[in-house]
């Protein structure tokens, strides 16, 4: 199997060059396109990142692409920037007037990190804010909840996207994919709770159009694929899809955060066994509209998503 873990419209990235770097060089930032707003994207090399910053420069944006690694992304300003290094922030959010922002990796506590750099933003000139947080995080929740709740009081313009569980889960580098690989299974606590997956391009689309729309669109979308799936059905459209047999192993919510916490922090592992344990109880067994909504055509199925991945 390959990862198909490449953004649809690459091919435009590459036409906005010159405009980007110009941003970042003292004395050049009034040399910006007129009406166009520079957007740091933060982990913008990974899975919702990299598919974001195409469709900006797109659109005409400027982008700072924002990473520990600074990466390297056609058409972009690459910046250094680390949560957890705030001699990084004042230069990352250097002319940038639109922030995308994907909270530290791991994080129990992210707000501690995520709040001091967003009032450090207002007071350089960000006016617009997309957070990247989840569907089961709601504002004044656990982990990224918190950054949720504080936004209103902090910017004009604010969005919080809350997507489902990721259909990049099962071909990337997460976990259930590395797993379904080595074993053919997927070990979760969801029991036959159901969740609507989203495709990662849909919530890039959906990112873009909050990033850039006039006027601002929404302040708390919550973002699903086109039906809600259990983890049997995963399992099921994978053996279909690949030919190999992919199998669903139901633990116990217990069970998943010991096996979580031999990789991640105490905490962390057990938000995660906690959140997938959730939706045994049904709590991510919906679907909405809002990706057709804002960007005007409908979410990727799992099927279509794995049949397109599958062929690379
Ligand atoms: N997977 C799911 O099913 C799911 C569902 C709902 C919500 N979410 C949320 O989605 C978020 C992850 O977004 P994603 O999938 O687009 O990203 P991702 O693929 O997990 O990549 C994370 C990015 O963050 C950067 N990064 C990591 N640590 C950093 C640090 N200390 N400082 C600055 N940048 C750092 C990484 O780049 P460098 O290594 O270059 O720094 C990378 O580009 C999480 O908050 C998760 O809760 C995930």
């Amino acid at each position: 199997m390959t990862d198909h873990n490449t953004v649809s419209d690459h091919s435009t990235a590459t036409q906005h060059s010159t405009a980007t770097d110009r941003s970042t060089v003292p004395g050049h930032d009034t040399a910006l396109p007129p009406g166009r707003d520079t957007v740091l994207v933060t982990g913008a090399a990974g899975t919702t990142g990299s598919r974001l910053v195409p469709r900006l420069l797109a659109l005409g944006h400027p982008v700072r692409a924002a990473g520990r690694r600074a990466p390297e992304l056609p058409g972009t300003r690459p910046v250094v920037f680390d949560w957890h290094d705030p001699a990084t922030h004042d230069d990352a959010l250097r002319g940038a007037t639109r922030l995308y922002l994907v909270p530290p990796t791991a994080a129990p506590d992210p707000a501690a990190v995520m709040l001091p750099f967003l009032a450090l933003a207002r007071t350089a000139g960000v006016r617009r804010v997309v957070l990247l947080s989840s569907s089961a995080l709601p504002a004044g929740g656990p982990g990224v909840g918190q950054v949720h709740a504080a936004l209103p009081d902090l910017f004009d313009e604010w969005v919080v996207l809350r997507p489902s569980w990721f259909m990049q889960n099962f071909t990337g580098s997460h976990p259930h994919a590395e797993a379904v690989r080595a074993h053919g299974t997927l070990m979760t606590a969801t029991g036959t709770g159901r969740v609507g997956f989203i495709d990662a391009d849909d919530i890039a689309a959906v990112a873009a159009h909050t990033l850039t729309s006039t006027p601002l669109t929404g302040h708390d979308l919550v973002l699903t694929g086109p039906e809600a799936l259990s983890y049997d059905d995963i399992a099921a459209t994978l053996t279909t899809v690949t030919g190999r047999l992919v199998r669903h192993h139901p633990v116990t919510r217990a069970q998943l955060r010991d096996r979580l916490a031999t990789d991640l922090p105490t905490e962390f592992a057990t938000l995660l066994a906690d959140l997938d344990h959730a939706i045994a109880d049904g709590t991510e067994d919906h679907v909405t509209d809002t990706v057709e909504r804002l960007t005007g055509r409908p979410p990727r199925s799992f099927r279509a998503y794995a049949e397109d991945w599958w062929r690379g």
